[in-house]
């Protein structure tokens, strides 16, 4: 990420950041359990169609307004209407990475963790790891730690530079999973469960949770690729970059579902086993192949970097507001925000088993999300404040700012757009805001608010 107004010196460079950002534990983590607790492959089907013509389009709207404005999102809507109500989406996208930060760093706790159990060859109950309370909150404070130290640093850069060599290594290891996981006997009935539909398990509960699965994994809904939109140089094509961008991170996400369920079904564990899903199927995996201490830890290592992406681009949300608009201090200011956020997910990191009340929480209905806090924060943040968010911008960017303005900035440096703009003005102007807030209005009907 950039620390002063500056451009990526590249298209790579800026695939490369955008992307790791989207690509993270919302596709090794949430992803598989997501799928797990909606039905299998019904849900996957919707979030193709949602990553495809809600995603990415939606995308490319953030990215325009970021690189027309040269602002974050609360200062690019106050360049295009000072002064209006509009801002309180640049907000809502402050205050909703701060919640997924909070329960994400306890989830990235858990990956770090691993390293070392797998290390370890520590093959103790998970159970009884996530549900020690030192070991959670210590995780957890690690995480949030070494997050803050990079954006205090402004090492970022760095980081991106690991990730670009890094992150095609982790890659081939889950190649090499996808095919360990689907010789063993009994995987075949995994790979029916995620691959064929049966579309009576569709409800508007799965509906909403693909859709804030597209947003989520890809980053959207929060003005952050307002942001990373705003480093982009005119000469680069946008268009080009975010369908690279969204496939990338679509097929990494059906990628660990190809190796998580048919290694679940082959061990005879159950789909819909919630947040933990992951964290019990992938160390038995490893437990039963050869080396496998080794690649565990590998693996873990590097799906500690691609948490550290996107963690790194979390609290810069925040940050580059207070910086931006408030104009404080960059090096206080991420000290007092990772703070904040440290204490808003001890619940979180305590709700696995260790104190009763967050364990079985329950402040949103059962229908919607299991009770656990975690998993409540996960959905208010994950889904919906998320998806409120990206249609609160959406309109903004398609009827305030204005779909021609923002189509004809795409079109700079993307020949290739003009022949899809058209259709992306009716998917952004129609499509997306008439979609999005009919499942968010099903939403409220069926959890009775
Ligand atoms: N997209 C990231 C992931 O899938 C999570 C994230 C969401 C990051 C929203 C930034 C903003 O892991």
């Amino acid at each position: 990420m950039q620390d002063e107004r500056g451009l990526w010196s590249s298209k790579f460079g800026f695939i490369m950041a955008a992307a790791g950002s989207a690509i993270g534990l919302g596709n090794i983590w949430r992803y598989p359990y997501i799928v797990g607790e909606n039905g299998g492959a019904a849900f996957v089907v919707l979030y193709l169609i949602f990553v495809l013509l809600i995603g990415l389009p939606y995308m490319l709207a953030e990215f325009s307004l970021g690189r027309a404005t040269q602002l974050n999102a609360v200062g690019a809507i106050d360049k295009v209407k000072p002064g209006t109500k509009w801002r309180i989406a640049g907000f809502m996208g402050i205050i909703t990475s701060i919640g997924i930060l909070s329960f994400y760093g306890v989830i990235a706790g858990w990956t770090f963790g691993f390293i070392f159990k797998s290390i370890a060859a520590d093959t103790s109950d998970f159970g009884a790891f996530i549900a020690n309370p030192l070991i959670e909150i210590g995780l957890y404070a690690v995480f949030i730690l070494m997050t803050t130290l990079i954006v205090y640093k402004g090492v970022a850069s760095g980081i991106e530079k690991w990730s670009k060599i890094l992150m095609p290594v982790l890659l081939l290891i889950i190649i090499g999973l996808i095919i360990y996981a689907n010789l063993l006997p009994g995987s075949s009935a995994g790979l029916e469960f995620y691959l064929l539909p049966d579309f009576s398990k569709i409800t508007f509960k799965t509906v909403l949770a693909a859709l804030g699965q597209a947003f989520f994994s890809l980053s959207l809904g929060l003005g952050l690729m307002v942001t990373f939109g705003s480093y982009i140089p005119k000469s680069i094509d946008i268009f080009s970059a975010a369908i690279i961008i969204a496939l990338t991170d679509a097929a990494i996400a059906i990628m660990a579902g190809l190796i998580i369920f048919p290694a679940l079904f082959a061990m005879g564990e159950n789909p819909a086993s919630g947040p933990a899903l992951v964290f019990i199927v992938f160390p038995q995996l490893f437990m039963q192949m050869p080396g496998g201490a080794i690649v565990g830890a590998f693996f873990f290592v590097l799906l500690s970097i691609a948490a550290l992406t996107s963690t790194m681009s979390l609290l810069e949300v925040p940050v580059s507001y207070l910086v931006d608009q408030k104009n404080l201090k960059r090096s206080k200011i991420v000290w007092l925000v990772a703070a904040f956020v440290f204490i808003i997910g001890l619940p979180s990191a305590l709700s696995q088993g260790s104190v009763d009340f967050f364990t079985n929480f329950g402040l949103i209905p059962l229908s919607l999300s299991p009770p656990d806090f975690l998993s409540q924060m996960s959905f208010i943040f994950g889904d919906m404040f998320l998806t409120i968010g990206a249609l609160i911008l959406c309109i903004f960017i398609a009827w305030v700012w204005g779909a021609d303005k923002a189509a004809r900035e795409l079109e700079i440096g993307s020949p290739l757009f003009a022949k899809f703009a058209p259709l992306w003005k009716i998917l952004i102007k129609f499509v997306i805001p008439i979609v999005v807030f009919v499942i968010l209005l099903g939403i409220f009907k069926i959890s009775g608010v």
